[in-house]
């Protein structure tokens, strides 16, 4: 579904800087993938590589046997409007709008009529639990509920692939929890192909595997076996293993 291959990723600058090393791996439909490593190992730059954000130096990036990169700017638009959802980690709602209007937004620019639209949010309304507060303005609403917000606003075009970077990283425990458990539900129930960027332990115990990144390379990658608990006590060690980012891996131990 997801192809990566030999991707490299140099930013040109005064000095130039290598994010990015022969990235090599492919998600099949339907996996939720995890991507691990300290800070500036390369996490962010691999998502707005593969979300077309921004270009690889050199390498392929294959999505449901399309190349994004390869694609006109018109045709790239449609492209990302249909095939792919994107959660930040700080939600990136518009203020001025309600709820189902942020939701609406990227249906609307692709001129989806408004019973469609309805159709779709009614569907998964519920499963996101915001049926209640979809008239609301984002200032009224929690952070919990905002990033609910937008996974509905990332997912109600039914996209291909669903991309999220940090998505539970302003968010308190139970939360948190909340938006793992909907991740999980949203993979099952949809189907949809997910990457997702965590530096938590607890949130990354979610996916399927794990790929941890450290430098610009892969370093090792795991996949979670029948139980949830055990996956944790892997993912703790690699990263253990791993190292790097003292902060980080200060902040994952307390
Ligand atoms: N636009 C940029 N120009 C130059 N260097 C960058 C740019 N973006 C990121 N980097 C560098 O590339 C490395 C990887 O960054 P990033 O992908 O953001 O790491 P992560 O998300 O894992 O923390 C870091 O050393 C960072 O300083
Ligand atoms: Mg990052």
């Amino acid at each position: 579904m997801l192809e990566i291959s030999k991707v490299s990723k140099i930013y040109d600058g005064k000095v130039s800087y290598q994010a990015l090393r022969h990235v090599d791996f492919i998600l099949p439909k339907g996996q939720f993938v995890g991507v691990m490593g300290p800070s500036g190992s390369g996490k962010t730059t691999l998502l707005n590589v593969i979300s077309t954000i921004d270009h690889p130096t050199s390498g392929e990036v294959v999505i449901n046997g399309k190349e994004p990169h390869q694609l006109p700017s018109e045709q790239l638009a449609v492209f990302r409007r249909r095939e792919l959802g994107f959660v930040f980690q700080d939600f990136n709602l518009l203020h001025t709008l309600t709820v189902r209007e942020n939701i609406f937004l990227p249906l609307a620019l692709d001129g989806v009529a408004v019973k469609k639209m309805k159709g779709r949010l009614n569907s998964i309304a519920p499963i996101l639990g915001i049926t209640d507060i979809l008239d609301k303005r984002t200032y009224e609403i929690s952070g919990g509920q905002a990033q609910r917000a937008a996974i509905a606003r990332a997912i109600i075009h039914e996209p291909a692939l669903l991309l999220a970077d940090e998505p539970t990283g302003n968010l308190d425990t139970k939360s948190s929890r909340d938006v793992m458990e909907l991740f999980r539900n949203i993979n099952r129930e949809i189907g949809a192909t997910m990457l997702m960027v965590t530096h938590d332990p607890t949130a990354a115990s979610y996916c399927d595997r794990i790929i941890f990144i450290r430098d610009g390379s892969i370093y090792n990658e795991i996949y979670r076996g029948e139980h949830q608990n055990d996956f944790y006590g892997n993912i703790m060690d690699v990263l253990s293993f791993m190292g790097g980012d003292s902060r980080d891996v200060s902040t994952i131990r307390n």
